[in-house]
């Protein structure tokens, strides 16, 4: 059988995903009860980061721990391949050394290219174009607060970036119906739109997304790698911010997502991000559990 990567939501079948959720919250609710599961021993997690990250690189690493086994973490300063070692040689050598692999930069296509080399599992710990570990988080926290998503609104307010693109990949998966309000020349990927058919609208106005929308999602204006056009963006984004007045059209127990890291004030108000409604810690915090029931899936799926 060839091995099983997850570099995007649809690497797994929608019974697979939802599956995934139930073991997430099986794992956290061990986890909360402080009882020891670690099946791992002796199995090695490589993590390579050419981008920075706090929730990502904790949550795999203090994960890979709890389930017994040992993460590695490298970055281009100290590897060979910020040395030009080209990203498919290395992933021949992993194969060689440890169990899974985990991968965070710029372009997706070197996502691709690492796991057609690799022998062993490759999970996607996001690329410009996707992010898929935060859809595994953003939907087990739904799930946890409000029960199955499929057929609730979502409204995505802001930047059509890769935690957007994931957005638009999950709900054709899980069903739900998901409404972008972006400012012009900032819309998500063409094809992924595309791809999903009537579970996406585009949205004239953020009110129009939020609109009796069960859950509203943000994230920073500016992703890593845009640094240069900030300026421009902060005019571009002035009109999406989410505002209490926003979430006030959502529905009344509708609930607030950002991947994080945030800037208050910016795509979000401190009152809504810091507010009841709002879930972000659930939501980094089961970065963890996600991921644990991703890793135990892959390594005893190949
Ligand atoms: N949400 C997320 O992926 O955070 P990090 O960049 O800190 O990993
Ligand atoms: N869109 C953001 C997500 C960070 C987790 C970025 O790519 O920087």
């Amino acid at each position: 059988m060839s091995v099983r990567h997850f570099l995007a939501e649809t690497d797994l079948t929608k019974a697979e995903f939802k599956a995934l959720l139930v073991r997430a919250e099986e794992l956290r609710t061990l986890w909360e009860a402080g009882e020891i599961y670690s099946p791992f021993h002796h199995k090695t997690l490589a993590m390579i980061f050419e981008k920075s990250s706090t929730r990502t690189r904790v949550s795999f690493e203090a994960g890979m721990t709890q389930l017994g086994g040992h993460a590695i973490h490298l970055s281009p300063r100290d590897s060979q391949f910020g040395r030009g070692e080209p990203l498919d040689d290395t992933a021949r050598v992993l194969s060689r050394m440890v169990d899974i692999v985990m991968i965070r930069t710029a372009s997706h296509d070197s996502v691709e290219r690492f796991s057609e080399a690799s022998n062993v599992p490759v999970i996607n710990g996001l690329t410009d174009l996707l992010h898929p570990c935060q859809m595994l988080a953003d939907m087990q926290t739904y799930l946890h607060h409000r029960g199955d998503i499929e057929g609730k609104t979502v409204a995505w307010i802001g930047d059509g970036n890769n935690v957007c693109n994931s957005y638009l990949k999950i709900a054709k998966l899980l069903g739900f119906k998901l409404r972008v309000a972006h400012p012009q020349g900032y819309g998500p990927d063409a094809d992924i739109l595309t791809e999903s058919g009537d579970s996406v609208v585009i949205a004239e106005t953020p009110e129009a997304a939020c609109d009796k929308a069960d859950l509203v999602v943000t994230d920073v204006w500016s992703s890593m790698g845009q640094e240069e056009e900030n300026d421009v963006r902060q005019i571009a984004f002035k009109q999406y911010c989410v505002t209490p007045e926003l979430m006030a059209l959502a529905a009344p127990d509708a609930l607030f997502m950002h991947c994080l890291p945030a800037h208050r004030d910016e795509e979000v108000m401190a009152a809504v991000i810091d507010g009841p409604q709002s879930v972000v810690w659930d939501e980094a915090g089961n970065r963890l559990h996600a991921q644990k029931a991703l890793m135990e899936f892959l390594l005893t799926q190949n």
